[in-house]
């Protein structure tokens, strides 16, 4: 049996990481025993980076293999933002209203309503050995707030391909398509393809440390067969 840290104090993402990876040789421990642990300060730059400083402090506290998520949206008429500040940027407004208002206007303003949500997850399986799993969903910003499901941005994000919001959406029907469900496959794939047996001895090779090695899972879903064809690309940071 291998011991996993799910390095989050979050209900719903320790449920839906559960559900993801079903094995009977994993047991993924999270934090929701351990209320004394708290989350570090998220001052990376990137998502992958606030990922990595909170998976590799659930490697530093608890000295098993690690892994945690960061995510966020980045709407083009706002140059990206809120990206990694997407959780602060709602915050400020104080009220959700008044931040769906700003942004819609900003897009209107903008004539340019393409949007899109990011997970990136890092697993940090010793010290500088962290790997990065990367989800995102493309969409755009609707005029109008619509729906009440989900949480966050989602009354005013409709996928590509969709006429309904993330919030008109059922968890289901979101869960099938999320960022954060593409991520949390090609993380589950790789934990699959490595236990069983298939290491990646360049992981253990330390001089590649200097390296930028990016590692990308990429995972279609073929809609009529119902396919997961994966093609592994390896990326290390350091
Ligand atoms: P976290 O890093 O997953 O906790 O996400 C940070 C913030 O991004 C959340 O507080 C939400 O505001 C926003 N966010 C991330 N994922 C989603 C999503 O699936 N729907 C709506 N908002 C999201």
């Amino acid at each position: 049996m291998k011991n996993l840290l799910f390095f989050s104090h979050n209900k719903k993402k320790v449920l839906e990481v559960e559900k993801i990876l079903r094995r009977k040789d994993i047991k993924i421990h999270n934090l929701n025993s351990y209320h004394e642990i708290k989350e570090p300060i998220e001052n990376g730059k990137s998502f992958a980076e606030n990922a990595k400083i909170k998976s590799s402090c659930g490697l530093k506290e608890f000295n098993i293999p690690s892994f945690a998520d960061d995510s966020g949206i980045c709407i083009e008429a706002l140059e990206n933002k809120p990206g990694i500040k997407s959780k602060r940027f709602l915050e400020t407004f104080g009220n959700i209203q008044n931040a769906f208002e700003h942004i819609i206007s900003k897009v209107v303003n903008n004539k340019n309503d393409k949007a899109y949500f990011k997970t990136s997850i890092c697993l940090s399986i010793k010290k500088n050995h962290h790997i990065i799993f990367e989800g995102k969903i493309n969409g755009r910003i609707s005029t109008k707030p619509r729906g009440l499901n989900g949480f966050g941005y989602d009354p005013i994000f409709i996928p590509e391909g969709y006429k309904k919001t993330f919030a008109e959406m059922n968890q289901k029907e979101k869960n099938k398509i999320s960022h954060r469900l593409v991520a949390l496959k090609k993380w589950s794939l790789f934990c699959s393809i490595n236990l069983k047996g298939i290491t990646f001895t360049y992981l253990k090779n330390s001089k590649l440390s200097l390296y930028k090695i990016f590692l990308e899972i990429k995972i279609s879903i073929d809609p009529i067969k119902y396919k997961t064809f994966a093609i592994c690309k390896f990326i290390k940071i350091f």
